[in-house]
């Protein structure tokens, strides 16, 4: 776990705390697991940029008042996580098409002190199966685990934006990814969407028609976590992403598929390159992706 700051401390900005001067940082309720830290602060400093990346914890309802704060205090930009993604969306004073689209901010950039929302889930999650698989999502049949969670539903709705082959949504709580569906249909520009029942024979069937099977549950993040999807139902062909990171081992799909011979990628992989994604919008420069990458690994590695 690492350091981070508490919301009082954000509040009562001590500016000469932190050399290089901190101006960007992470906000979420719990904050001290995030790894983000350890991709982006070898980045600025590949980039010969003097500021460093902290990890602020932010309670629910007080979003707005952090991103204030933030933009007083100098800084740049800020990643949002779990709680926070649909707190920021009303809290930012002006969202792109595509945040707009997926209904979540889990990026800020502060220009002019202006407050700008994007999302980087949809679009990282776009370049890891490119960079993953050689694949590009208009090509696939696409099977979502998870669909009416937060990550599930911007995934999904990119799926839509990408006008994949077809798009199955299955989720435990069965009317969230009903609604998905019905908004991605809406969209127009997917043709084939459904959503499956939250049941091993449905969810063998769906990995029958399905080419990619995406895991956007939180579940296979603890040790014990059960299997998603029935072994037998993975095959060689099939292409996995499990969304869930798991520290010291693979989650049970990832296990799973990759003993079925298919082709995988973890949710490691996502943040990579969503904290890419984050760094362009901020610095309108590449991201340095081996620094972050390594980064990565090592902060996995400890
Ligand atoms: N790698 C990355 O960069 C990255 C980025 C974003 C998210 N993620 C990961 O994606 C996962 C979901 O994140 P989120 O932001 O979408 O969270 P969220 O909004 O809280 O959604 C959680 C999802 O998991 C489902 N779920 C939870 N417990 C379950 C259980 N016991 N059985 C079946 N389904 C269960 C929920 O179903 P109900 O709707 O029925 O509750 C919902 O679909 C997390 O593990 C997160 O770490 C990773």
């Amino acid at each position: 776990m690492g350091d981070y700051l508490t919301f009082e401390e954000l509040m009562k900005w001590d500016a000469g705390r932190f050399t290089p001067p901190a101006r960007l940082a992470v906000i979420g309720d719990p904050i001290a697991h995030s790894r983000s830290p350890q991709m982006h602060n070898p980045a600025l400093k590949a980039c010969g940029i003097e500021a460093q990346y902290i990890r602020v914890q932010v309670p629910e309802g007080r979003v707005g008042e952090a991103f204030r704060q933030f933009a007083r205090c100098g800084f740049l930009g800020v990643n949002i996580t779990i709680p926070h993604k649909f707190e920021a969306l009303a809290a930012v004073d002006e969202v792109d098409d595509l945040a707009a689209a997926l209904g979540a901010v889990n990026t800020l950039v502060i220009r002019d002190g202006r407050l700008l929302g994007r999302n980087t889930d949809g679009p990282g999650f776009l370049r890891s199966v490119r960079a993953a698989f050689g694949a590009e999502v208009s090509d696939l049949r696409v099977l979502i685990l998870g669909a009416g969670g937060g990550a599930g539903r911007a995934v999904a709705v990119q799926c839509g934006l990408e006008e994949c082959r077809s798009l199955v949504l299955v989720n435990r709580s069965a009317g969230k990814s009903a609604a998905v569906a019905d908004e991605i249909r809406a969209m127009g520009r997917c043709r084939d969407v459904s959503a499956a029942p939250w049941e091993a024979a449905a969810l063998a069937e769906a990995a029958e028609q399905a080419d990619l099977i995406v895991n956007a549950t939180s579940l296979g993040m603890k040790p014990g976590d059960g299997a998603l999807i029935p072994a037998d139902a993975l095959k060689s062909r099939h292409l996995v992403f499990d969304m869930v990171y798991r520290a010291g081992g693979e989650t049970p799909l990832l296990a799973d598929a990759r003993a079925a011979g298919a082709k995988v990628v973890d949710g490691l992989t996502l943040l990579l390159h969503q904290g890419a994604i984050s760094f362009e919008h901020w610095f309108d420069l590449p991201a340095p992706l081996e620094v972050m990458r390594e980064g990565l690994q090592n902060a996995i590695a400890l």
